[in-house]
């Protein structure tokens, strides 16, 4: 699915679409270039459980953790990790959501990841020729947006 995201507010209103229909222990794989958008999404996702706090990038801290909203919300962004690396951090955590609440898990630079989880959600962010647009693409999962 293709959806096109003509400004900052688009890819931010998407974001809070999916986080109302999403249910815990869903997965979002963010890809794309630098500056893509990949935060903005998942700030509305933030917006859209109902998190009021403000949703920064988790660049150095590799994982920001939301728990006041509908569900809590795992932010990761992997951008400064090598594959290896990813890989000892253990993230099925997250996902089977046993040793934490479960939850949405949100990760930036998943093209890092050296393993999926079963089910998740694929959603690119492009940038051509001045328009950017989505394309999400699930794995074993329903979408609604
Ligand atoms: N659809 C859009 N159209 C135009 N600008 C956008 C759009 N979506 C987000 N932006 C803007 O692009 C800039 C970069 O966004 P953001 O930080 O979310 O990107 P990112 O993919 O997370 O970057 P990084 O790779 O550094 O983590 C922000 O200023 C944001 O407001
Ligand atoms: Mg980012």
């Amino acid at each position: 699915m293709k959806i096109s995201l003509s400004n900052a507010a688009a890819t931010r209103a998407l974001g809070i679409s999916l986080a109302q229909s999403l249910s815990a222990n869903s997965v979002i794989l963010l890809e794309g270039d630098l500056g893509a958008g990949k935060t903005t999404l998942v700030q509305g996702i933030g917006e859209g459980l109902g998190i009021t706090e403000s949703i920064v990038s988790p660049t150095f801290t590799l994982i920001n953790e939301y728990t006041q909203g509908r569900l809590p919300l795992y932010h990761l962004d992997l951008y400064r990790l090598e594959p290896e690396e990813v890989a000892a951090l253990n993230l099925e955590t997250y996902w089977e959501g046993i040793e934490v609440i479960p939850g949405i898990v949100a990760i930036e630079w998943a093209q890092r990841m050296p393993y999926k989880p079963n089910s998740y959600l694929s959603l690119r962010l492009v940038a051509v020729d001045g328009s950017r647009y989505a394309e999400i693409t699930p794995h074993n999962c329903a979408i609604k947006v």
